[in-house]
């Protein structure tokens, strides 16, 4: 089977890379011209694990290969993925379209063959419907029926989730649609991966809902979290007593500062959007995005606080471990690091951050932060460390050095990767979410 994958940003290329692992030839197309020179060339324009290799194996097999010509990409494709980005568009939220449509003109036109068309960018309800009105008022003669196929890949797991997925979900229209879609999946079918057949619309909306109620399950803990700081209890021992309920489940309870990266934000807004043009107001998720957006410079106080307060941390120096949104990727994108930092150099402290792998991205977006060449050089003279994200590097510091090197050992632990008691034992005075 032929697929075609027209962008090769994070879900194109991880995706486009795993399809060609299935045995499929694959062809990945970007207009980015240096992006496919550098894939060429076997550089990741991305830094995700296992990636690397994944495409390196199936290039050298011959099934997987790159170019800027949708046109040349395209041909005799069974299947043409469009997977590019739906960014926010400035100023309302609403998830911009224009590179979505644009592929869908520019596929009409070049079409040589039957094909389905997939969207697997993140799409709000009814861009499938006019997706397939681009393609039939293109004056194309040959049979296409437009697909949808959201992704729910997470990025650092992202080629992991790809190939032993919760479920597939498709979203179609007819059975040529549905037949074509079973034989891109067929290695995952025999798997037995639960494949969910729904209509398009449906199939955008599971993409938004999943995310939403995912952010809501982070929100709603880190909420928790905060009652607890007041009553005395412990957030850990709440998720876990939650979470052994099988109708709760255990995952997406871990407190910290807030949820980011390139998609809950996002697809958050623009499920409101989508609410608000259809007139069904989602209250819940306002309030998700409203307490996620107050958090991440409340999470910048707590740091403020461990300094002595407002007044008393001008001057002061903080350490900051973690910049990324979440470990194993460089996307800074709506990274909570971004306003903890801002929250610190507003109030004259001078920030030092060390993360492994995001500090080139992160560098021009926190101008007032110095960057360090790893975590002890960060914490050198500081009168705080900040663990912001936990990279399994920041689990295993040497704690004795850390001490040493601090002028005064306080230690905040936005993602409760230490234990409270061992901290204090050590000497440190400690801080971190939600726990006595
Ligand atoms: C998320 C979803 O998990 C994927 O299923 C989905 O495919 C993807 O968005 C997408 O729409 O493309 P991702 O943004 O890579 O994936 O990252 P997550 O692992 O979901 O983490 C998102 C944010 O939530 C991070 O800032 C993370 O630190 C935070 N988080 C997550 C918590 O604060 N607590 C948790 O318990 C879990």
């Amino acid at each position: 089977m032929k697929i075609a994958m027209v962008g090769s940003g994070y879900v194109g290329l991880v995706s486009g890379a795993c399809f060609a692992d299935f045995g499929h030839d694959v062809c990945c197309i970007d207009k980015d011209q240096s992006k496919i020179d550098r894939l060429h060339d076997g550089v990741m324009p991305i830094y995700e694990p296992g990636l690397a290799e994944l495409v390196d194996s199936n290039v050298k097999a011959g099934r997987l290969t790159f170019t800027t010509s949708l046109k040349e990409g395209i041909a005799d494709a069974d299947a043409i993925f469009i997977a590019v980005g739906t960014p926010s568009r400035r100023g309302d939220g609403h998830a911009d379209l224009s590179f979505v449509y644009a592929v869908a003109e520019e596929v009409g036109q070049n079409l040589a063959n039957d094909a389905v068309v997939v969207t697997k960018s993140t799409v709000p309800v009814g861009t499938g419907d006019e997706v397939q009105r681009i393609l039939s008022e293109s004056g194309t003669s040959h049979k296409v029926s437009v697909v949808s196929n959201p992704e729910f890949l997470r990025e650092g797991a992202a080629i992991g989730d790809f190939k032993r997925p919760d479920r597939i979900v498709i979203g179609a229209e007819d059975e040529f649609g549905r037949d074509v879609m079973r034989e891109v999946y067929r290695p995952l079918f025999l798997n037995e991966s639960p494949i969910l057949f729904v209509n398009r619309r449906t199939s955008e909306l599971i993409k938004y809902a999943a995310n939403a109620f995912l952010a809501t399950k982070i929100t709603f803990i880190n909420e928790i979290a905060d009652l607890c700081e007041k009553v005395g209890a412990n957030v850990q021992d709440v998720s876990r007593g939650i979470g052994m309920d099988n109708r709760i489940g255990p995952k997406f309870l871990h407190a910290g500062p807030g949820y980011g990266g390139s998609c809950f934000p996002k697809d958050t807004l623009a499920l409101l959007k989508t609410a608000e043009d259809y007139d069904s107001p989602t209250r819940i998720i306002e309030a998700v995005v409203k307490v996620n957006e107050g958090r991440k410079r409340a999470m910048g106080r707590k740091v403020l606080e461990a300094l002595g307060g407002h007044d008393e941390a001008r001057g002061k120096k903080v350490a900051l471990l973690g910049l990324t949104f979440k470990p194993d990727t460089d996307d800074m994108r709506d990274s909570p690091a971004i306003a903890v930092a801002q929250t610190l150099t507003d109030c004259g402290v001078e920030v030092v951050a060390y993360d492994p792998e995001g500090m080139e991205i992160a560098k021009p977006m926190m101008p007032e932060v110095t960057m360090a060449a790893d975590p002890y050089e960060a914490i050198e003279n500081a009168d705080a460390v900040a663990i912001v994200t936990e990279w399994d590097a920041f689990r295993a510091l040497d704690l004795n050095r850390v001490k040493t090197l601090l002028k005064t050992p306080v230690l905040v632990d936005l993602r409760n990767i230490y234990r409270a008691d061992d901290m204090r034992a050590m000497g440190f005075t400690y801080d971190s979410v939600g726990r006595p």
